[in-house]
């Protein structure tokens, strides 16, 4: 097994979760058991991640995009979310997993949306790990909607124009509170970001694997944070994690 070193962690790891699709077209199946087969992997990769050591982990579940897709998919995807969460939620206890959405969650369907906030709260006191799921979420999107926030606060006469800065922008995002992601992890081979995180991946370190996300297990894993692990960040300084 492909060995880290666990004094080095990123702190937060983000995933494109992509390629259930082909990984099912390869083997003859239907897309759906492409997904289902992905679920499966996103369980493993939690758990890893739990025991890794990882303190934040965002997966791109569902973008809002995929609503293009035909219903009988979606319906599939919802349903297959449900199930995961009803049966992840023992397992987020017992190892101190806190669940978080990001995204425009108002459109998840009404069953969906009840047992994420149930989940949600069950789970809000666990410390070790924060899983958040991006739902309906688009970058483009999560920018937009914290435009409208800051202008609807600057349109009451709480802040003037002049006074917004990158924190303020940064405050106004879904992902108020969590700390940027130190990598982001693609499978399936695209080189693209599909509007994740647009804002918030400025400095993060970029692994993209041809690898489909239903092969995607612990040791690839471990292979995505080892290499992360021998890159220097420079953060557009000129020396070793240099911030500027
Ligand atoms: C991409 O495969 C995958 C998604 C649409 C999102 C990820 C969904 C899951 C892993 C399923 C369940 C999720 C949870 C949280 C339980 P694709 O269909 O785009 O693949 P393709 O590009 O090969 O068609």
């Amino acid at each position: 097994m492909t060995s880290i070193d666990s004094r080095r962690l990123p702190e937060h790891i983000a995933i494109i979760m992509d390629g259930n699709g082909r990984w099912a077209k390869k083997k003859g199946l239907s897309r759906i058991l492409g997904h289902q087969q992905g679920a499966d992997a996103v369980r493993e990769i939690v758990t890893a991640s739990r025991d890794i050591g990882i303190r934040w982990l965002t997966l791109y579940a569902f973008s809002e995009e995929n609503w293009k897709r035909p219903a009988h998919e979606v319906q599939a995807l919802m349903k297959l979310l449900n199930r995961f969460l009803k049966k992840e939620l023992e397992e987020m206890q017992e190892n101190g997993i806190r669940l978080k959405t990001i995204g425009r969650t108002s459109r998840l369907p009404k069953r969906t949306r009840d047992i994420l906030l149930d989940t949600i709260e069950k789970t809000s006191s666990n410390r070790q790990m924060t899983l958040t799921l991006a739902l309906s979420y688009g970058g483009r999107q999560e920018i937009l909607d914290a435009i409208l926030k800051i202008a609807a606060r600057v349109e009451r006469g709480e802040m003037a124009a002049d006074q917004i800065t990158e924190q303020t922008v940064t405050d106004a995002l879904y992902t108020s509170g969590m700390p940027d992601p130190d990598l982001l992890i693609r499978t399936s081979g695209e080189y693209r970001v599909s509007n994740f995180l647009l804002w918030q991946i400025s400095y993060s370190e970029i692994y993209i694997t041809p690898t489909l996300w239903p092969d995607f297990d612990k040791n690839e894993y471990l292979k995505a944070i080892q290499d992360y692990q021998k890159r220097d960040r420079r953060f557009g300084g000129t020396g070793a994690g240099s911030k500027e």
